[in-house]
């Protein structure tokens, strides 16, 4: 199963850097500007963003050619908040994914506009409307990936008070987990032709980790659809706080210098990997509730423990 999962992550990897490709082709940049946009975009990192959300759509739906380009929309969004996280006023890194951040090869006044049109061109394909001409479901969650989310979490990496692990992982939840839980929530939402309409109602619980509650008790939302939704929104909170723990552990375990905000300088390793796991298992708990062809995303999880 696995070597055949690892087979299907590469397909998507080929689906979404082709459909990049696209989206950029289509569009009137100056010479330079689109070669520094395919410099950040291109070749790309593990694609984790637009995967999810499209395993999410699968368990739902057959793939579709909107649901590609909205999840890479995300990956854009994802994109652009890399860009102005390694400029020199941040966290002022000289190397991304093995090579030259923006700012360092181009210059941080270049660096600084590919972030912006990335942000912008983001907000644009995700806003596209559905194929049945509804509004898109993004329309409900820009603060959660934008002022109230990741730059959120990000002011508060760089400028907040983090005295504890608690503190920490609120942070990661904004800075991190807020877009990861969008792609799942997206694909559910794509998968199940839910748009902003429908979707209203279900927004409420976006903001909150409802997923223990909803596990112990199960008679709380009215409808299956409702609980499903709970799920993708819980499942993408988990595994947010899941992946910044493995991304910490691995860095810890490699021996990199350890950032401010690195887990392991509240908890030991052993610790770490507790709730690693925690976080892993819980994200696993959501998708026995979803039932039906959950299997891929399960695989995924696997992917991320550490013994
Ligand atoms: C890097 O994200 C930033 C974090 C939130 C830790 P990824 O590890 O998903 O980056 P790429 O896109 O695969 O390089
Ligand atoms: C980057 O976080 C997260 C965002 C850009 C929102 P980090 O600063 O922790 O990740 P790396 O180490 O630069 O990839
Ligand atoms: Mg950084």
């Amino acid at each position: 199963m696995s070597e055949l999962f690892d087979e299907r992550l590469a397909d998507w990897k080929e689906q979404i850097d082709a459909e990049l490709k696209n989206i950029l082709d289509s569009l009137e940049y100056a010479d330079e500007f689109k070669e520094i946009l395919e410099y950040a975009l291109f070749p790309g990192g593990k694609r984790l963003r637009p995967i999810l959300l499209l395993e999410w759509h699968s368990v739902f739906s057959p793939p579709d050619e909107y649901a590609l380009r909205y999840a890479c929309g995300i990956e854009i969004l994802h994109s652009y908040s890399l860009i102005h996280d390694d400029m020199p006023c941040m966290d002022n890194d000289d190397l991304r994914r093995g090579k030259p951040t923006v700012h360092k090869k181009y210059g941080e006044g270049k660096a600084l506009l590919a972030g912006d049109a990335l942000m912008d061109l983001a907000y644009r394909i995700l806003n596209m409307p559905t194929p049945r001409g509804d509004a898109s479901p993004f329309n409900l969650y820009p603060a959660l990936c934008g002022d109230m989310g990741l730059i959120n979490g990000q002011f508060i990496d760089l400028y907040g008070k983090i005295n504890s692990l608690d503190d920490l992982v609120k942070m990661y939840r904004l800075k991190t987990g807020a877009l990861i839980k969008l792609a799942c929530v997206s694909g559910f939402m794509l998968g199940n032709n839910l748009n902003y309409q429908s979707g209203d109602k279900f927004v409420g619980s976006l903001f909150g980790n409802y997923v223990k509650s909803v596990i112990t008790d199960r008679a709380a939302p009215e409808d299956e659809r409702m609980i499903k939704y709970v799920m993708a929104s819980g499942f993408g909170e988990a595994f947010g706080c899941a992946f910044q723990l493995y991304d910490d552990i691995t860095e810890y375990i490699a021996g990199e210098k350890l950032s401010e905000t690195s887990a392991l300088k509240f908890i030991d390793l052993e610790e770490a990997k507790i709730a690693l796991n925690n976080h892993l298992n819980d994200a696993a708990k959501t998708l026995e509730i979803v039932g039906g062809d959950t299997e891929y995303l399960s695989e995924f999880l696997q992917k991320f423990v550490i013994v």
